[in-house]
């Protein structure tokens, strides 16, 4: 990739593993740990979409609750895990190969931060849980603009901020439908496609595709 100045880096699902929460309760919640991890994320996603549609703005974490909320009566789990369910949400694991690539990343002297849904406090809780500090120049939040991903008002922080172009930015995104938010919004963006999932058709295809975050080594 030429002329990046910034790489930019979604959090959940990218950096973090959201499905680590109720991983980390298996033996409470049983085998139906991870459909319910799975419910439990898109109904978050969707009351983000859902509440920027209808100009009816509640923070990440309240949206957390109220999807989580939902999932636990859909799969029955009892609510006394709920406090448990909710901690584990902010220390959420790191995939394995985030620190030793942004390191190496940093040392190369790209400025390098974090564009997310998630509050400001959300994201230093876990950015500093997992000792990743030093290594983020930013973290973007959309409380700032007041408005979900994939709105491109998210998307033009960073780029207001550096006072860079669109497309002197590499954004890294798991979720598809952000990767396709970044990419109708001007960045180069890539898909880090953890899952070997298909991608969306909306119209835009990523730059490249990558299967973790250590496949973009040997492209910068
Ligand atoms: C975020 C969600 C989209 O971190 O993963 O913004």
């Amino acid at each position: 990739m030429k002329n990046i100045k910034a790489i930019i880096f979604d959090a959940y699902g990218t950096l973090f593993d959201v499905n680590s929460a109720a991983e980390k309760c298996k033996d409470k919640i049983g085998d139906k740990w991870e459909p319910f991890a799975n419910f439990w994320r898109t109904t978050q996603l969707e009351y983000t979409w859902l509440r920027s549609l209808m100009g009816r703005h509640k923070d990440f974490w309240k949206i957390t609750e109220d999807s989580l909320d939902k999932s636990m009566k859909a799969f029955q789990i009892h609510s006394s895990m709920k406090d448990e369910l909710l901690s584990l949400y902010k220390v959420l694991s790191p995939f394995k190969e985030v620190h030793k690539t942004l390191k190496i990343l940093k040392e190369k002297k790209f400025k390098l931060a974090i564009l997310s849904n998630g509050t400001p406090s959300l994201l230093n809780e876990l950015v500093k849980s997992n000792n990743l500090e030093n290594l983020f120049d930013d973290i973007f939040s959309i409380e700032e603009v007041g408005v979900y991903k994939p709105n491109s008002k998210v998307y033009d922080m960073p780029v207001k901020k550096y006072e860079i172009k669109k497309n002197e930015i590499a954004f890294l995104s798991a979720n598809t439908w952000d990767v396709s938010g970044g990419g109708n919004y001007g960045y180069q963006s890539i898909w880090v496609n953890r899952n070997n999932n298909i991608f969306d058709n909306l119209d835009f295809k990523p730059n490249f595709e990558i299967k973790d975050l250590s496949g973009l080594l040997n492209r910068f």
